[in-house]
């Protein structure tokens, strides 16, 4: 599909809840390219969605995993071990906040409720990525996705944008961590995409067509063209990259009106 070759490399992927997430859309991207996938589904209800997904690749794995418990983190790993052997590529596409505090002032959010978000969206790439360092003997690409909203103000994003700098600040920590052991570490900071998780946050499609309006593309991206990003991240094309957060979001990053 690409010209790029993952043959003979193994990839987890955390976060597809259906054929929009971006974390789809990045799995097929891989195992296009020839890498073996493992999925991983949030819960039972998810299940079935997922393995339907799955079924459309070669060779695909999935495993259950709630990012809220420890234990899911860790049995992931250990059946990677058995079922994989290795790992070069982990993708974290998994983010989460109450319904109430991704609308309103950031000012009114609770304790309960940025404890969830900050948990869920930015701390859980911290045992990801330490379970998975003993799989990636060979070295590996670790890739978290991340918003604008980390560095910029966008009104109703609240909470979501403090896990994204939260998020954004473990890529470069966590790349330096792992430099030693050829563990590259990097986020995607994708434009608005239209998926589940998007459609939580108030003024969503307000936010979509003013990307749209004003990015010097002149329109809004897709999950595919985040995909071939995250391809680039996760293969020899970015030997030198880590620690680094791309923007592909038709170039809205460097405007100020
Ligand atoms: N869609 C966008 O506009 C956009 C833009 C920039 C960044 N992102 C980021 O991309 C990532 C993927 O989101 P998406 O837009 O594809 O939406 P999505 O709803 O398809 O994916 C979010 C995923 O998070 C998972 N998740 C939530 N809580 C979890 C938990 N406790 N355990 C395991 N998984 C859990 C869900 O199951 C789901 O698969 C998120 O980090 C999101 O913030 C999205």
């Amino acid at each position: 599909m690409y010209p790029v070759d993952l043959t003979g490399q193994n990839a987890v992927v955390f976060g597809v809840a259906n054929d929009r997430s971006i974390a789809w859309a990045i799995a097929k991207t891989l195992a296009g390219a020839g890498a073996r996938i493992a999925l991983t589904y949030q819960n039972e209800r998810l299940q079935s969605r997922v393995a339907r997904l799955a079924d459309s690749l070669d060779d695909a794995v999935i495993l259950p995993c709630d990012a809220a418990q420890d234990g899911d983190i860790e049995q992931v790993f250990e059946s990677l071990a058995s079922e994989m052997g290795s790992l070069s590529i982990l993708v974290h596409s998994i983010a989460f906040a109450n319904q109430e505090d991704l609308a309103g002032r950031l000012a009114d959010t609770g304790r309960e409720g940025f404890r969830l978000a900050l948990e869920i969206s930015a701390f859980t790439l911290l045992p990801m990525v330490r379970c998975a360092a003993p799989l990636m003997t060979g070295g590996g690409s670790v890739i978290a996705m991340t918003f604008h909203a980390s560095s910029r103000v966008y009104p109703g994003y609240n909470v979501m944008g403090t896990a994204k700098a939260a998020l954004e600040h473990e890529v470069r920590q966590l790349a330096h961590e792992y430099g030693g052991a050829n563990i590259r570490v990097n986020a995607i900071s994708a434009g608005p995409v239209d998926t589940l998780a998007a459609r939580g946050i108030s003024g969503f499609l307000d936010m979509k067509r003013t990307h749209a309006s004003r990015a010097p593309l002149q329109r809004n991206i897709t999950a595919d063209e985040v995909a071939k990003s995250a391809l680039f991240l996760c293969s020899d094309l970015s030997s030198a990259v880590t620690g680094t957060v791309l923007p592909v979001d038709a170039g809205y990053h460097i405007m100020a009106v």
